[in-house]
This record gives C-alpha cells, structure tokens and sequence, in this order.
C-alpha cells in the first residue's frame, strides 16, 4: 500500500515537472542555456511518462528489439546513456518513455512511445529545434507531414542521415526528397558541393525556401565583390551596378537556375 502511494506520488510529480518544468525554464531564463544539450544536466530534463509504467533499462529492451539495441551503441544518443541502478531512464527510455507495461504485456500497442508520432520527446532536449520548427517556413513536422526520423537516425550511425556517406554528406538525405535539385545539370553550380546548407537551413527559417539569407549576401559570401572607381560593382568580373538594385541575385529575372542549369553558364534558364 505505501510502496504503491509512493509510486503514484512519484508519477504525479513526474507528470507536474513535465508539464511545469518548461514554464519554469523559460520564466528563470534557462531555456537559453539549456537549448545546447551538451549543457543540458539529467537535473534539468524531466524523461517523458506512460501512466502506471516504470523505468525498467535498456538491456530489458534487448529481449525483443534484439537488433536496435545491438547497434545502438553507434548512435549520438548512445552518449545519454549512463551506468547505475539510478539511471535506469537514461538510454531507450529517454525517448520512448518507461517501459514496463510495454515489456510485461509483450508489445501491447498504446503502451510506449512513438516519437515518430509525436515529436515532443526530442523537443525535451532540443528546445531550439522546436524554436525553429516554430518559424514562419519551416519543414512541415508541426502539421504532421514530415517526421524527425525522416531525417534523423536514433538508433544508429551518424545522428543526420546520409551524413558521412560522400563528400556530399549532409546533402544526400535532401535529394531522397527533392530528387529535382540532384541535377544531373549540363552546368553545376559549384556552391552544390558544399551541400544544401550552405544556402538553407534545415528546420526553420524565417526566409521564405528556408533560405539562410534572403538577399544578395547569400552569394556574396562566395561570390566576390569588386567595386571600382566610378561606383561600378564587378561581380564575377561582370558589372553588376545596375542589376543589383533589382532583387535577389535568383530571383531578379537573372540566374533563378541557382542549383544548375541545363541551358546557361551564367544558371539562368
Ligand atoms: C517482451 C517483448 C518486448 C520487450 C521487452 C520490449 N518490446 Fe517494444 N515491442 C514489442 C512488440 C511485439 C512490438 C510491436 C511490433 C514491433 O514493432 O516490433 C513492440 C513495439 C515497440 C515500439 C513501437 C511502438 C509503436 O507504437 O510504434 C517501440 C517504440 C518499442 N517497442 C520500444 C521498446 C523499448 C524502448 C523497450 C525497452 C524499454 C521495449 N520496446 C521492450 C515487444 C517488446
Ligand atoms: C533519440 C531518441 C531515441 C532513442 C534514444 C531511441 N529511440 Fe527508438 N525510436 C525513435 C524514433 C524517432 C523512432 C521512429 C523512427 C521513425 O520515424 O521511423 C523510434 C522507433 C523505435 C521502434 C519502432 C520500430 C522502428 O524501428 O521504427 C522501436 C522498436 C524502438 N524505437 C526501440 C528503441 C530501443 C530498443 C532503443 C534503445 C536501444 C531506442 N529505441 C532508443 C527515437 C529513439
Ligand atoms: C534525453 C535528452 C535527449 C532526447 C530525448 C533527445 N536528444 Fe538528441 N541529443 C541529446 C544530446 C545530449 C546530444 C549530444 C550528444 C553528443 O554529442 O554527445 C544529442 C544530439 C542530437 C543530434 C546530433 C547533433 C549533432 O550535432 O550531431 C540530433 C540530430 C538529435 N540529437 C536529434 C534528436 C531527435 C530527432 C530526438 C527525438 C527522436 C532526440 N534528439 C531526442 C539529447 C537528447
Ligand atoms: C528535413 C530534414 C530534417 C528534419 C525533418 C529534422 N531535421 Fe534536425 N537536422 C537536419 C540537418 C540536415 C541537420 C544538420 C544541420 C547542419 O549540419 O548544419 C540537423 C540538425 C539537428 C540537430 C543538431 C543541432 C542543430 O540544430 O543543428 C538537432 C538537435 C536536430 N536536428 C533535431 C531535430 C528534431 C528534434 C527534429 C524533429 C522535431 C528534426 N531535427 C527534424 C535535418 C532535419
Ligand atoms: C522526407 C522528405 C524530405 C527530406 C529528407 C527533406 N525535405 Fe525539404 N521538404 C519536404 C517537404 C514535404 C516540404 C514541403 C513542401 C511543400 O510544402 O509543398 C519541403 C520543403 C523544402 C523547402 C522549401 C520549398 C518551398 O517551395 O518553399 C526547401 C528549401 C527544402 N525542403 C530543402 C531541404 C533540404 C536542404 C533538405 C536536407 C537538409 C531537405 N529539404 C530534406 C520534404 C523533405
Ligand atoms: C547556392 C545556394 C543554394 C544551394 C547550395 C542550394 N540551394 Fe536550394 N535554393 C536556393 C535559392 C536561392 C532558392 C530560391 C529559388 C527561388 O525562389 O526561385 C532555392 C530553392 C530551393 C527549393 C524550392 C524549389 C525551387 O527550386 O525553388 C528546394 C526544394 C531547394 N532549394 C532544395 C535544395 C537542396 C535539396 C539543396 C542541396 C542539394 C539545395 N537546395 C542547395 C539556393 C540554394
Ligand atoms: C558555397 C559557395 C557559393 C555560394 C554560396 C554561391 N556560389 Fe555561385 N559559384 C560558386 C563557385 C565555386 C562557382 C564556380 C567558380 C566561379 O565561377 O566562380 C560558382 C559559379 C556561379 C555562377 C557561374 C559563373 C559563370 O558564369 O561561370 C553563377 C552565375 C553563380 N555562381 C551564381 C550564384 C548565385 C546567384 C548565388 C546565390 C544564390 C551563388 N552563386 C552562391 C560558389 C558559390
């Protein structure tokens, strides 16, 4: 009786730290320094809760989700997980909530969490991802659309899909679904080597096309800028003075084939 009003006491004040902890965090300013999480402590993160089910450790997953646990250890998050009869919820748990009644019932569905339909067990950690995800263009994950895990691996490898797999790196994982910026192109634009985020930033932005920047110095930052006596402005060794004054350097009428062209050198169509 008092083991099992201790355990409700217990889930009670999980569940109000769930709920309060972000009011609190933001109210004392911690949001800020808690969004790195690097500098995130265990103290700080409140591990999401299934009514009536406990923490019961990774190596219980093992039974079941033999091949997940298995390579698990290649996995970013495999750094969450710590040793310790304390630290039961450090590991699969951290993300899929306790759990017990999953195990004990062998897999019953409703019984554990899926961030794959809710995203709010990455936000715990990641409060500046779901800052992003808040802006006014953004990858479509709040209306459901698009999942972390589409382009995130939790479970193993590189944390970023299609990361390390060629020079491309990063980039590799955006063609998946913008297959039409793959090219191939007659004339490349070299920035593409880079990978997209050069030019894009992958959650949010507040630029429309999820640009970084919105106007010319987004070119410009490879794109060298001669000014000349006279107030000419050479850029790529051709005057730009006039043009500039038009619009973005894409979107101007002038080289709007920015990731290749089939047509023109110059990326125009
Ligand atoms: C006794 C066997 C068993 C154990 C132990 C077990 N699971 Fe499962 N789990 C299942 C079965 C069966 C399913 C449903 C089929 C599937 O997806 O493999 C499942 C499904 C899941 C799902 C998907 C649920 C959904 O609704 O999409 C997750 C997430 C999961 N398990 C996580 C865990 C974690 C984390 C642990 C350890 C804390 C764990 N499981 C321990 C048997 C088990
Ligand atoms: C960083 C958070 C995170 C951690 C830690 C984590 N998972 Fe997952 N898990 C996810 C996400 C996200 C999905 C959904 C993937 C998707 O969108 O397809 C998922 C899905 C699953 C599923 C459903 C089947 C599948 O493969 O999609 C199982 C089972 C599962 N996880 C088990 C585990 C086990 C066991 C561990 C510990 C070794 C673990 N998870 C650790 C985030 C995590
Ligand atoms: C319990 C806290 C916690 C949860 C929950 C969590 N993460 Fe993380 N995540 C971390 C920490 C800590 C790191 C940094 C690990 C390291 O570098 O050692 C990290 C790293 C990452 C990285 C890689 C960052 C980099 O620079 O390589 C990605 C991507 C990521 N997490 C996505 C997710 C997604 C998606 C989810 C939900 C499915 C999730 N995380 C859930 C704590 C968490
Ligand atoms: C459209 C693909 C995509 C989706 C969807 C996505 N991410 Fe990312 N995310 C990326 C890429 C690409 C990077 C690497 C950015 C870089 O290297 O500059 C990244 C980086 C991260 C990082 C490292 C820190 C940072 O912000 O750079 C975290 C943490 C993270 N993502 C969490 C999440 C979470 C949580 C979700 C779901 C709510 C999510 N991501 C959804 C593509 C995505
Ligand atoms: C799993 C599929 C998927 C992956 C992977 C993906 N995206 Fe997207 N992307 C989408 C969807 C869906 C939209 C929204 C399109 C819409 O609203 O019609 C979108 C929208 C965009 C847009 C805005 C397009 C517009 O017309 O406003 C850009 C830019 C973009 N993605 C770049 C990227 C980059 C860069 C990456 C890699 C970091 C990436 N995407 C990875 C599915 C994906
Ligand atoms: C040199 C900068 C740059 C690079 C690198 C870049 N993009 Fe873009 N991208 C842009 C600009 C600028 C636009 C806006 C074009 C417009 O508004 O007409 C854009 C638009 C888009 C769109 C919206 C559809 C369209 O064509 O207008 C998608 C999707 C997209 N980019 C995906 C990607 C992907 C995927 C990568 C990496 C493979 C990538 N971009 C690399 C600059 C870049
Ligand atoms: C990451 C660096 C980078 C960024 C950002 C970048 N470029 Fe480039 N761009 C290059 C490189 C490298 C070349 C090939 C060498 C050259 O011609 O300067 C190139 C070539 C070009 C060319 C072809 C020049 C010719 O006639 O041969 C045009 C046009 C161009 N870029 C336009 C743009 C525009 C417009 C933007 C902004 C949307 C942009 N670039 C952003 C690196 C970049």
């Amino acid at each position: 009786m008092q083991r099992q009003f201790e355990r409700v006491r217990q889930q009670l004040f999980r569940q109000l730290l769930w709920v309060v902890a972000p009011a609190i965090l933001a109210a004392l300013g911690l949001a800020v320094t808690a969004v790195s999480c690097t500098t995130v402590t265990r103290a700080l993160v409140v591990p999401p809760t299934i009514p009536g089910a406990t923490f019961i450790g990774s190596a219980a997953c093992a039974d079941c989700h033999e091949e997940i646990v298995r390579d698990f250890h290649t996995a970013v998050h495999a750094n969450l997980q710590a040793r310790g009869v304390n630290a039961l919820e450090v590991g699969c748990e951290s993300c899929h909530g306790p759990g017990s009644l999953h195990s004990e019932s062998g897999g019953e569905p409703g019984t554990i969490l899926n961030p794959k339909q809710d995203p709010l067990t990455c936000y715990q950690c990641h409060l500046t991802t779901r800052a992003a995800f808040n802006l006014p263009y953004h990858h479509p994950v709040p209306e459901g659309r698009l999942t972390c895990g589409d382009c995130h691996d939790p479970h193993r490898g590189p944390a970023v899909k299609g990361a390390g797999t060629s020079l491309l790196s990063g980039s590799e994982g955006c063609y998946e679904c913008h297959t039409a910026q793959r090219g191939p192109y007659v004339f490349e634009h070299e920035a593409m080597r880079e990978g997209c985020t050069v030019c894009h930033v992958p959650h949010g932005s507040v630029n429309a096309k999820l640009l970084t920047q919105r106007n010319a110095s987004l070119c410009l930052k490879c794109h060298l800028v001669e000014r000349q006596p006279g107030g000419r402005v050479l850029i790529g060794g051709f005057d730009h003075s006039l043009l500039l004054a038009q619009g973005a350097c894409w979107s101007a009428g002038c080289h709007e084939a920015v990731h290749g062209s089939q047509v023109n050198s110059s990326l125009r169509y």
